[in-house]
């Protein structure tokens, strides 16, 4: 798939499976060889935020009003930006990311005067969620102004805008128009980056530049809630959770596809449909009490190897020791759920890099930020979820 071929593999409708490995989900853009569709010379710079370069701030700004496309750090995970008023920019972003191009792109803002430009109306919901959470990691749906080309809202007249409070992030907007599209700077598929690493890895040589900022602060992508609809709708969790927007709104829905595949319904975020944030392996989450869990996922485990298949776990520090998996990976502590949702991607990641072939998880508590964990955990594993007891 070398860009907008739309025929990433959808989420699977069942919410319970049984274990196959058989039925791996492998999306078609990782079957690409590394350096296919490669062309230009990424150039890598470092900056942290306490250590602005305003002259490569300046230049990587340069790129993006010139067209092109650099990644950059933000608080949530790296984005990958092109000039969002620009719709041959937005193409350039679907092509290098082999991304859908009816799944529309994030506009990430440094001001608040740069809202009234490419919206509508700045209806007063979301003044108010600007003032409690901007900038940081919510991204909100709004009707967009002319301004914004439908390349970069996926043919929608609505339009998703962020402001993150990532230092270097803000400058480079700055610096680059004051408006920037950005997803996640992966190729279409993978989970998003939460290290410049493995935005090389993906992006190398598909786009001009890499800030690399150092390790993200949350690692997980922001809340999304759409303020179009007559009740606000959280449409992807994050960082900012439902009862955080209940205090400034008052009552705020779900997208009732959030944590279950068997609504019969689409998510409202056109990206959420596909199965992202899959490792080549074949994931499964297994729920119960954890005992029981660590029975049952050791029983598999000596099964799969028995056959020759190369095996994963992910625990979390309190039980990672008392699996037999050829790679066992701790989450953090579950005393400290916001580990998790920082180390979630980089270790989907790694298993991919140490090929292994099956992989069990255990469950993560639903509150606070840990509904956005199971969220993309659920995706990861095309929600296949045992309970055991
Ligand atoms: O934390 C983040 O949000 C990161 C950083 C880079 O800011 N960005 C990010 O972008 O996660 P991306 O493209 O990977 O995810 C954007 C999500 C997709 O699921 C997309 O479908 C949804 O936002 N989206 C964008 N515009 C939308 C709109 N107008 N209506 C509904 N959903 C929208
Ligand atoms: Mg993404």
């Amino acid at each position: 798939m070398g860009d907008s071929t739309g025929d990433l593999t959808v989420l699977e409708q069942s919410a319970i499976a049984i274990i196959s490995t058989s039925d791996k989900c492998v999306c078609p853009d990782l079957q690409l060889s590394k350096n296919e569709g490669t062309d230009v010379n990424t150039k890598v710079i470092r900056m942290e935020e306490e250590r602005l370069d305003r002259r490569l701030l300046r230049e990587a700004g340069g790129i993006i009003k010139a067209g092109g496309l650099v990644a950059f750090p933000t608080e949530t995970v790296y984005g990958l930006g092109g000039d969002a008023l620009n719709p041959a920019s937005s193409r350039k972003i679907y092509a290098a990311k082999g991304r859908p191009s009816d799944n529309p792109l994030i506009v990430h803002i440094a001001d608040m005067e740069a809202l009234d430009a490419i919206v509508r109306e700045v209806p007063e919901n979301a003044r108010k969620l600007a003032e409690a959470f901007w900038p940081g990691p919510l991204t909100m749906i709004l009707y967009k102004s002319d301004r914004v080309p439908y390349e970069t809202t996926g043919g929608l007249d609505t339009v998703a805008v962020r402001m993150p409070v990532h230092k270097v992030a803000r400058e480079f907007i700055r610096e680059a128009g004051g408006y920037v599209a950005a997803p996640s700077a992966n190729r279409s598929g993978r989970p998003s980056p939460t290290v410049a690493k493995y935005v090389a890895e993906d992006l190398d040589g598909r786009i001009e530049m890499i800030i690399d900022g150092g390790d993200v602060e949350i690692g997980l992508e922001s809340t999304i809630v759409d303020l179009t609809v007559p009740e606000p709708m959280i449409l992807r969790p994050g960082y900012i959770t439902k009862e955080m927007l209940e205090e400034v709104l008052g009552g705020v829905e779900e997208d009732c596809t959030l944590m279950r595949a068997d609504s019969g319904q689409a998510p409202k975020a056109p990206g959420m449909k596909y199965r992202h944030y899959a490792p080549k392996g074949d994931l499964t989450i297994i729920t119960g009490d954890v005992a029981a869990v660590i029975e049952y996922i050791n029983e598999q485990l000596d099964k799969r190897r028995l056959a020759g298949i190369r095996t994963g776990v992910i625990g979390t520090d309190e039980t990672i020791g008392c699996y037999h998996a050829d790679v066992c990976k701790s989450a953090g502590s579950r005393a400290e759920e916001s580990t998790v949702a920082k180390e979630l991607y980089r270790i989907l990641r790694e298993f991919d890099d140490e090929a292994v072939e099956v992989i069990y998880s255990e469950a993560f508590d639903e509150s606070g930020i840990g509904q956005a964990v199971m969220n993309r955990l659920l995706k990861a594993a095309g929600h296949k979820v045992i309970a055991v007891k």
